[in-house]
């Protein structure tokens, strides 16, 4: 078996230092103290990605402890009734379970809550990718009407202080008085702790055959292959989300969305650059299914999604920016008939002519990508979804088996005989990517 090597310790040093020297050259002091010793990181965590993302090394602890209480406070709503926790529960891996969230005085928004859990990792935030740091993203729903209610920061600085337990927590952390930004950063530092690996997968990535079955060996060996998944969901130790960080159209929107009609009230409405404006129209109006295309503007991102992270993918359905897909199954099963046909589908999106133990064997695989953290409640979660196994709304069997409609070629069968080296590039060698 060929040998899996980390990211060669130079290359490491040389980008780490990179990253510290543009830190801390351009000015960047801690008020909280020394940097906290870097933690380490579980398997299925990339030392390159977690550098990239926490360039200052851990904050201190009493500022991820102001963001944890920051996260979890109802307080931080307009009405007391909605925390960040609320949507992102930390229990269960941080999502709702709703199709939809609901946020103050059971407003639905449009979107489905995607996991914390390494979203420190995100190229960008939100599935349209609108907002580009975690601080950016967590001042958005705090002033979303229907999210937490809050009607500027202002108002939102003044109820932190009037509590009896912020004030001298901010002076503590931040050496000063309480204000929006600060709150965001500490909310980010608490995030920033949020990594997650250590999954059956990557015990099994790095050698042991064992820590996976058989089954989701050669569900591994289709995702890589026959199913086409590591088109936008590719696996390397270097970025181990299984994301490419883009954005595509799969044709979720495309259920119910007329694309044209709505992309061009969007070209009148959509001020570039205005977040708050664009953060309402994603969660509150019918043009949130246009996606992409709000951020950009650009036709081929018409009802395209960012790629999200398949890790714990088990404990954080329903599935997909609507929520519109309640188990993997129905995920396969979009897939498998090659998505719904809309102008801007994506090019990697066709018929995979699946068979029904093909699927089962594809879901066995994703089911390795939990993290012990939520194995429990990932475990309860998939007694659910297999319970629901035989009601399956989206599949289409003859067009996924080429019987009818788009008659593309399939991909080829992978070479089953050695799963683990498939699809995936080993850092320091050859590469073994067919
Ligand atoms: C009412 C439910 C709700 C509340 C409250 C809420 N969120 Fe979210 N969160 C969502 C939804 C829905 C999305 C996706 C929205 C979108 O992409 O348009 C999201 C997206 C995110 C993302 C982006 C993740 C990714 O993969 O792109 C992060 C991070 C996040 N929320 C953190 C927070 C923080 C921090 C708070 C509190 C300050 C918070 N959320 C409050 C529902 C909520
Ligand atoms: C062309 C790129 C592409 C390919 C190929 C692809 N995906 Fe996806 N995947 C995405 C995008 C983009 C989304 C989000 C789409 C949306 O919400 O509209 C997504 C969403 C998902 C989700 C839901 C994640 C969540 O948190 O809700 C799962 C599960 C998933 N994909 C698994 C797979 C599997 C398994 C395969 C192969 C059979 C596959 N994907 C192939 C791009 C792709």
């Amino acid at each position: 078996m060929r040998r899996v090597e980390f990211i060669q310790p130079a290359a490491v040093g040389v980008l780490g230092g990179l990253v510290m020297s543009l830190a801390f050259g351009a000015g960047g002091s801690r008020a909280d103290g020394e940097a906290a010793k870097p933690p380490a990181l579980p398997a299925g965590v990339s030392q390159v990605l977690y550098e990239l993302a926490v360039p200052e090394g851990p904050p201190e602890a009493a500022r991820i402890a102001l963001g944890d209480k920051l996260f979890n406070d109802k307080r931080l709503s307009a009405d007391d009734s909605t925390s960040c926790a609320t949507c992102h529960d930390p229990a269960k891996g941080f999502v709702d379970h709703k199709p939809q969230s609901e946020g103050i005085a059971k407003q639905r928004g449009q979107r489905n809550s995607p996991t914390v859990l390494n979203a420190m990792f995100n190229a960008s935030q939100f599935w349209d990718g609108r907002a580009a740091t975690l601080e950016d993203q967590a001042k958005l729903p705090i002033l979303n009407p229907i999210e937490m209610g809050q009607k500027s920061p202002e108002d939102v600085v003044a109820k932190l202080k009037g509590l009896p337990d912020y004030p001298e927590l901010f002076q503590k952390v931040f050496g000063r008085e309480i204000d929006y930004d600060d709150m965001a950063a500490a909310i980010a530092a608490f995030e920033r702790t949020q990594f997650s690996g250590d999954a059956p997968f990557d015990r099994f990535i790095l050698g042991d055959s064992n820590a996976i079955s058989v089954k989701a060996k050669r569900g591994w060996a289709l995702f890589n292959g026959k199913g086409r998944c590591n088109e936008c969901h590719a696996f390397s130790l270097a970025n181990p989300l299984f994301s490419d960080q883009k954005f595509h159209n799969i044709g979720i929107a495309a259920h119910k969305t007329d694309f044209a009609e709505r992309a061009k009230r969007a070209l009148g409405v959509v001020k570039s650059g205005d977040l708050k404006q664009i953060d309402e129209l994603a969660l509150q109006s019918d043009l949130s299914e246009l996606g992409r295309f709000l951020v950009t503007k650009r036709q081929n991102d018409v009802g395209a999604f960012k790629t999200p992270t398949l890790r714990n993918i088990a404990a954080t359905g329903p599935y997909m920016h609507d929520g519109s897909l309640n188990t993997l199954w129905d995920v396969m099963d979009h897939y498998n008939k090659g998505g719904v046909a809309n102008p801007y589908l994506d090019g990697g999106i066709q018929r995979l002519g699946l068979s029904e133990a093909e699927i089962d064997d594809t879901v066995a695989f994703l089911e390795t990508l939990t993290s012990p953290g939520v194995a429990k409640f990932a475990t309860e979660e998939m007694t659910k979804q297999r319970a629901k196994r035989t009601v399956r709304p989206e599949r289409d069997e003859a067009t996924a088996m080429g019987r009818k409609g788009n008659l593309g070629d399939l991909a080829p069968n992978p070479d089953l005989k050695n799963p683990a080296e498939i699809g995936f590039f080993t850092v320091g060698s050859e590469g073994g990517r067919k």
